[in-house]
């Protein structure tokens, strides 16, 4: 890509207003936090979907995120908006976020594997027949490495716009990928680890660049703020999740050594955490990572690679994804086998949905997959989450394609209103998130409510397991291994 002639209009140098197209999980956290600490910058979120613009502008705001309601409520009118009207919104703006969704493709070439671009691709087509002037486009929403190269290309040949001037429009395509994480999210957007913009290293990309740099100087440390070359960006988000991940995977696959031997997960991760170079984070065992992220840019990788023709890349980050639905069908066959082989016409009472703590985000969740491998095995499953909706569950639960799956799954799927209306009468309770209020149950009440053996299978480590076995339960947690001396596993 070569720099714009001298004549084409130069990139916007300095923002007045923000358009993000895509008012989801990332979209709108991060646009309603730059619009808190950009008051003298105007703010517009727009969507396709008038129900989630609805949902933003009443008291029930679409996506649950700790902090995220006041922020709302104290720009949403003033410098923050949420519309429909995408062609106006950006019409008005200097900078517009690409913040859509960039699913697995489920069909067609790289299904599976490849993230579906379309929504990208149509919200680029969109900014390129509708803009007036000059706009940076941002790109927001994990892509592959090398988007930017086909939004470029979308945007010449779709844009013979000239401004008021009468100069020819121009575009600069840079790459901020968002690194927040669901249910910490505002936490994340006020005090980053990093900002990364990536930009073409031309005389325009830069400007571009200097001018979302100044967006983020409002409240984030210069010296927080690194720019690299576009390609590094939007590999580095892809890298990233995927490091990440791979940390889950490694301390779950040690979970299954722990689980035979005796050893104790915890206290390994801990005890290899307090090595500086590997560091305490992102080692707690658990039932199977989630979340719309980690599988997908994976995924995505694995992709890449086998593109490129780098075969022994592919398979070693497919082995991150092996290894995650191995801990998901390991702790599910743990649950059949304790039961003594047989959970058909036995309540399973499972305690979370939603894929982490603090979020009502069921996406890619484990209890998604355990929920289904219990109803293949033709339990009675009662479910409660804090935050996950009813019909969000039989959503999740219900497999796509079948017919009357729907009326099948509320005959075996019960949702309840608390954890203990979920344990009531059950022979298993399962936990499948870490809520922190299922580290404050009643567990004595639920004990005597539950039929005998009372079995709880912790697969986020947040139980006292001892504690529950002096109250009389048998307790499965992930990465614990029965003792030598203790009598009820030995
Ligand atoms: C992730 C990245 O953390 C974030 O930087 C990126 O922008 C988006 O993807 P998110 O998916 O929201 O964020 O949540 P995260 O906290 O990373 O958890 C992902 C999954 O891993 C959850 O299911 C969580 O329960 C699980 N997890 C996390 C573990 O099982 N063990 C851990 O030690 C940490
Ligand atoms: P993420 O977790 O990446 O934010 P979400 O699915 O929560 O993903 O949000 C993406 C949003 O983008 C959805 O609300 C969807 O309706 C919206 N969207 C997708 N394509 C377009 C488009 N072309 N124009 C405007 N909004 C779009």
């Amino acid at each position: 890509m070569s720099s714009q002639p001298s004549q084409v209009s130069p990139p916007p140098t300095k923002v007045r207003t923000i358009c993000c197209i895509g008012a989801g999980y990332v979209g709108g956290p991060t646009c309603s936090v730059i619009a808190l600490k950009c008051p003298h910058i105007k703010v517009i979120i727009v969507d396709v979907n008038p129900d989630r613009i609805n949902a933003w502008n009443s008291d029930d705001l679409p996506v649950f995120e700790p902090g995220l309601d006041e922020i709302v409520k104290q720009c949403r009118g003033k410098n923050l908006f949420f519309s429909t009207d995408i062609d106006e919104a950006i019409r008005q703006s200097e900078l517009v976020f690409v913040s859509v969704n960039t699913p697995t493709k489920t069909s067609g070439m790289g299904k599976g594997f490849a993230a579906d671009l379309h929504y990208v691709e149509a919200s680029t087509r969109r900014i390129a027949s509708v803009a007036t002037s000059s706009k940076i486009i941002v790109e927001k929403s994990t892509v592959p490495c090398r988007t930017a190269a086909s939004m470029r290309t979308i945007l010449d040949a779709n844009s013979n716009s000239v401004d008021e001037d009468g100069s020819p429009i121009s575009f600069q395509i840079l790459s901020n990928p968002e690194f927040l994480a669901e249910g910490t999210a505002i936490r994340d957007l006020l005090n980053p680890d990093r900002v990364l913009i990536g930009s073409l290293d031309t005389k325009e990309g830069k400007m571009a660049a200097g001018a979302l740099r100044e967006i983020y100087e409002n409240w984030v440390d210069g010296s927080k703020i690194y720019e690299t070359g576009l390609w590094s960006s939007e590999l580095s988000k892809l890298a990233a999740n995927a490091l990440l991940a791979q940390r889950i995977s490694s301390i779950n696959s040690l979970s299954a050594i722990c689980e035979a031997t005796g050893a104790d997960v915890d206290e390994v991760a801990h005890a290899c955490g307090l090595d500086k170079r590997i560091g305490d984070r992102f080692l707690k065992a658990s039932v199977g990572f989630g979340g719309s992220c980690f599988q997908k840019d994976i995924l995505n990788l694995v992709y890449l690679s086998e593109s490129l023709g780098l075969k022994e890349v592919a398979d070693y980050w497919q082995q991150v994804i092996t290894m995650n639905e191995y801990s998901k069908s390991r702790f599910a066959k743990k649950v059949v086998q304790t039961l003594f082989n047989t959970i058909t016409m036995k309540k399973v009472a499972v305690l979370g949905f939603a894929f982490k703590k603090d979020t009502g985000d069921t996406r890619e969740s484990a209890a998604i997959t355990l929920c289904r491998y219990f109803r293949q095995e033709r339990a009675l499953i009662s479910i409660y989450d804090p935050k996950v909706s009813n019909n969000q569950i039989y959503l999740d639960m219900t497999e796509p394609g079948v017919i009357d799956d729907g009326a099948a799954v509320r005959s075996q799927v019960a949702i309840c209103d608390n954890a203990e209306d979920a344990c009531r009468d059950a022979e298993a309770v399962v936990i499948c998130t870490e809520w922190d209020e299922f580290r404050q149950l009643d567990w004595q009440r639920i004990y005597g409510r539950m039929k005998k053996p009372a079995f709880v299978f912790d697969g986020r480590g947040i139980t006292d397991a001892n504690k529950l076995r002096s109250l009389g339960f048998r307790v499965h947690t992930v990465g614990k291994g029965p003792q030598i001396m203790d009598p009820i596993w030995a």
